[in-house]
């Protein structure tokens, strides 16, 4: 018997009992800075110190978090669905790398990954765990001033998208976990599942902006409400 296709999107929400700031909340990243200035390729190319500066910050403060009960119950999700011939794509708009410490492995980080940065020149992408900077030469075109973070700016095509609908389209079941449902195209995966006719469920702290788009949702704090969730669907199929 064929096992369970599940398919979750994560946002900031996950991360945010780690200690990672969301983006909207009323103390998130866009209350302190203006999203045009840090993360479009407009405001890249007007202060690209600046853009350096934002991101490196936020990668200097990765090895200080933590993954947290629901990084760790999607983790044992993934590992209990493929024990039972099922699978589980997890895409996420996070850039931080707190699904992989957890120990999940299918992961398409559709708005890129903090840790690696990207050669405007040459397009090779390599791992960047220190800080970057304009000055900084790329290791394989050895060009100076193209050095970027590897991450999906606002007006940018995210990655994997593909794959991410074919996951989504022939899946029994998607679940958006902590995001508030405001950017596309992620914001309209429960739209695309619920239109092929997949269930869908949202795991949130509050109600996000498409919350009317799920047949199924359960609010708190990812911590308590994501392990809970994860239980009854293996118990399930025990
Ligand atoms: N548990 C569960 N959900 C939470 C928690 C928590 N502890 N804390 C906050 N949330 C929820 C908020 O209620 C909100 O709905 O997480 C969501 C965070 O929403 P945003 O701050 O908008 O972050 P996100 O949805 O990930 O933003 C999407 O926007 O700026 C871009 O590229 C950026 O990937 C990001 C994208």
């Amino acid at each position: 018997m064929r096992g369970r296709d599940i398919v979750v999107l994560t946002g900031s929400g996950i991360s945010a009992e780690s200690g990672v700031a969301t983006f909207r909340d009323k103390d998130g990243i866009w209350a302190q800075y203006d999203y045009r200035e840090v993360a479009t390729p407009e405001g890249f190319a007007a202060n690209p110190d600046l853009v350096h500066s934002f991101y490196n910050d936020r990668r200097r403060k990765l090895p200080s978090v933590d993954p947290n009960a629901a990084h760790t119950a999607l983790a044992d999700l993934e590992a209990g669905l493929v024990a039972r011939d099922g699978r589980l794509t997890l895409i996420t708009q996070n850039v931080d790398d707190l699904h992989e410490r957890a120990g999940s492995n299918n992961i398409l980080h559709m708005h890129g990954e903090l840790g690696k940065a990207a050669c405007i020149h040459c397009g090779d992408i390599s791992a960047c765990a220190g800080d970057l900077s304009i000055d900084d030469d790329c290791s394989v075109c050895r060009q100076k001033g193209g050095m970027r973070p590897y991450v999906v700016w606002f007006g940018e095509m995210p990655r994997f998208m593909d794959e991410a609908m074919a996951a989504i389209a022939c899946a029994d079941l998607f679940v958006s976990i902590g995001t508030s449902g405001s950017v596309y195209p992620a914001a309209g995966f429960a739209g695309e599942a619920r239109a092929a006719g997949v269930d869908t469920m949202e795991l949130n702290l509050e109600p996000s902006e498409n919350a009317h788009v799920f047949s199924d949702s359960r609010y708190g704090p990812a911590t308590s409400v994501v392990p809970e969730w994860v239980r009854e669907t293996l118990n399930e199929h025990d």
